[in-house]
């Protein structure tokens, strides 16, 4: 993964160095193996033309057609992501049918795509990536059922894998894929026993965003097209299979499981996960999965999700997914948390004990409206997803904890904003709200602009129009946008036809600066905090000489340790470290949050002490957004570097194929010094 999704892995100024510096390898990890178009066409005479057709098409980036369907863009949007093309013919429903195969670490199964009537198309064509597929048979509506259908697997593309194209005809209604997954699917974590809290049985997840999906349902794999879906999932007897979809509480004694979702979703919000869970309500409409060895601290830590979802929907109308629940994974999850519906996924990492770390709450859930229920049309409107989701985070933080709570917070995301800025360049493409990502991987470009540029823009918005009329804007967007997916034009149209043609507030917000081009636009919100004013004053003073224990910490929360940590000088002798050490207890920390920014001076200034706890760190999270500036901080030296490497052989098997990829890059391509 994205050495640049930097709102995922970077933490602390540590992010300032360049992420970019080793983007062109990026492409070598996923053109392994270009393998032969695997044909398995039957030719009869009359698909010869066909068969010519898909020998020009296989291999060959994906087609500008994207499609203007009910239920797609609003606007016509070119997906450079996916070879699909449902202008001409859309899923509608996927019905899958899984056997999770631990020993071989495969899928192994069947995806039924039910086809939108209409359709004009001889052919429908799916991404997929590192599947093998078997067969391809179809329903063709007038009674023939189980058709063999021909279909081409065409050459692998960087990052995109390879279009399957089945021949099918206007009145197919249903096309069935048999096929089966590779060890290596990019979007599976398959984990031993030992990488559990249980220490006994194996574990799995997906992670689908942003263009994974394939790698383990053959699909159109694109944010514009949203089907409904059902499941059977078969699994070890002792294990509990989830998914993003209406879930079971209890463990089925013979290991199947059935799944519905209801509600129209693009496929980055598929979702599977499967080891020994248990449930616990936490409310009438809420709860959390985990490990029994973790889920009652899960479900002591996200006591507030009810107070969470009420306050979203007093801002931004009904939740419409039914439940809200969270599945609290191993330490090996790539991210904080994946807004999987019905489902969110989360990192243990936020189990701080104290509940300070559940704004990533108050994000995933906020996505059940920008996001999942209005959805950005392609990954280049990014922005359209997490934004929109950092805005009514925020917003939500601010109903249940206060304005000071809510305003440290964004203060936070302030400097990671100009971190990262700064780290690209103000001139650099990537600062762009609207972003270019043809021809890369999109995680390449998805980094904190999308998130804070994005939030600070509504913020202006919301200032410049006062907070009852954006609120009234915002309620009535998602009403009206509900289960479709925008551009960043769409949008844009959207507010200066409501919001904005008011002439006055249109003149005043800079749409067109904040929106298309880079850098930090100059207006700005301004933030105040007092609470970190008093942060701020501490930090002069111990820079200043004053001794740690002289400093007034008391009743500091994460968010204000986070402060000082991050205000703490690039250089510091070792007496000083050890100073800040031995009266706060950094080291010996529980809380992810402060240990990582800790970690950062540690490894900075090559503060031995606190190596036992870096090498453990590092071994024991994969969460990205920590591991990645370390893993860079480490390898900007040389004996930082052969540390690196030494611990990452003993842990790249325990990390996810995303966080694996990552590491690889940097520890492959940056030379001491880089
Ligand atoms: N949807 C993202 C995670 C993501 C983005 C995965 C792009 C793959 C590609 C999720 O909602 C997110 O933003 N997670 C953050 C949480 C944070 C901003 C509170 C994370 O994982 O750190
Ligand atoms: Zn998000």
């Amino acid at each position: 993964m994205p050495a640049s999704l930097s709102k995922l892995t970077d933490s602390t100024r540590s992010s300032r160095s360049s992420l970019m510096t080793c983007r062109s390898l990026r492409g070598l990890r996923s053109r392994r193996g270009a393998p032969l178009p695997g044909w398995g066409w039957r030719v009869g005479a009359g698909e010869l033309l066909a068969l010519a057709t898909l020998i020009l098409l296989s291999g060959c980036a994906p087609r500008d057609d994207g499609g203007s369907d009910a239920g797609m863009a609003a606007a016509s949007a070119r997906d450079v992501h996916s070879f699909a093309r449902p202008g001409q013919v859309a899923v509608e429903h996927l019905g899958l049918n899984l056997e999770v195969d631990f020993e071989r670490r495969i899928l192994i199964g069947r995806a039924s795509l039910r086809l939108r009537a209409g359709g004009v198309a001889d052919e429908l064509v799916l991404d997929t990536r590192d599947l093998d597929v078997e067969r391809v048979t179809r329903d063709d509506g007038d009674g023939a059922m189980g058709v063999e259908a021909d279909f081409a697997l065409g050459d692998e593309v960087p990052f995109l894998g390879r279009p399957l194209t089945i021949a099918i005809t206007p009145a197919t209604e249903v096309v069935h894929v048999d096929y089966r997954s590779r060890p290596a699917a990019a979007a599976v974590q398959w984990l031993a026993p030992e990488q559990t809290a249980g220490k006994r049985h194996p574990f799995l997840f997906t992670q689908s965003q942003a263009i994974l999906a394939r790698t383990w349902v053959p699909c159109q794999d694109t944010p514009a097209v949203r089907f409904t879906y059902d499941a059977t999932v078969r699994v070890p007897a002792e294990l509990m299979a989830v998914m993003s979809a209406e879930n079971p509480t209890e463990k089925t004694a013979d290991g199947v499981y059935r799944f519905r979702m209801p509600q129209p979703i693009p496929s980055y919000l598929l979702a599977l996960a499967v080891g020994d869970l248990e449930f616990r309500s936490l409310g009438s409409q809420s709860g959390v999965y985990a490990e029994p060895e973790v889920v009652e601290r899960a479900a002591w830590e996200f006591a507030a999700t009810e107070d969470m979802i009420a306050a979203a929907e007093k801002l931004y109308g009904p939740y419409r997914w039914g439940r809200y629940d969270i599945l609290v994974l191993p330490p090996s999850f790539p991210f904080g948390g994946m807004e999987n519906p019905r489902l969110t996924f989360a990192t243990p990492t936020i189990l701080a004990g104290d509940r300070s770390l559940v704004a990533l709450v108050a994000h995933e859930l906020a996505h059940s409206w920008s996001g999942n229920l209005v959805t950005n049309a392609t990954w280049n409107d990014f922005w359209l997803n997490e934004g929109f989701t950092v805005y009514l985070e925020r917003r939500i933080m601010e109903e249940v904890y206060g304005k000071p709570y809510a305003e440290m917070l964004a203060l936070l995301g302030r400097q990671d904003l100009e971190a990262t800025i700064g780290r690209l360049g103000p001139a650099s493409a990537d600062t762009r709200l609207t972003l270019d990502l043809a021809g890369r991987d999109p995680d390449d470009g998805m980094s904190d602009v999308a998130y804070e540029k994005g939030y600070f823009l509504l913020r202006r918005i919301e200032e410049a129009a006062g907070r009852e009329r954006f609120d009234a804007f915002l309620r009535d967007y998602f009403d009206r946008y509900a289960f479709r997916s925008l551009t960043t034009a769409d949008f844009v149209d959207h507010l200066r036809s409501t919001l904005l043609a008011d002439r006055e507030l249109g003149d005043e917000i800079d749409l067109e600066q904040w929106i298309y081009r880079p850098g930090i636009p100059s207006s700005m919100p301004v933030i105040e905090s007092e609470v970190f004013a008093r942060v701020d004053a501490q930090l002069a003073a111990w820079t200043g000489g004053t001794a740690a224990a002289e400093l007034a910490t008391d009743g500091w929360t994460t968010h204000e340790w986070l402060r000082f940590l991050r205000g703490l000088p690039e250089e510091m002798a070792a007496d000083r470290l050890a100073d800040l050490d031995a009266t706060f207890g950094f080291t010996d920390s529980g809380n992810a949050e402060i240990l990582a920014a800790w970690l950062d001076h540690v490894v900075a200034n090559g503060y031995r002490p606190a190596y036992p706890a870096l090498e453990r760190f590092l071994t024991g999270i994969g969460r990205l957004k920590f591991l990645d500036p370390l893993y860079r901080r480490l390898a900007a030296t040389e004996d930082g570097l052969e540390m690196a490497r030494r611990i990452y052989t003993r842990a790249r098997p325990t990390y996810h194929p995303l966080t694996a990829a990552s590491v690889d890059e940097i520890l492959g391509t940056l030379t001491p010094g880089g």
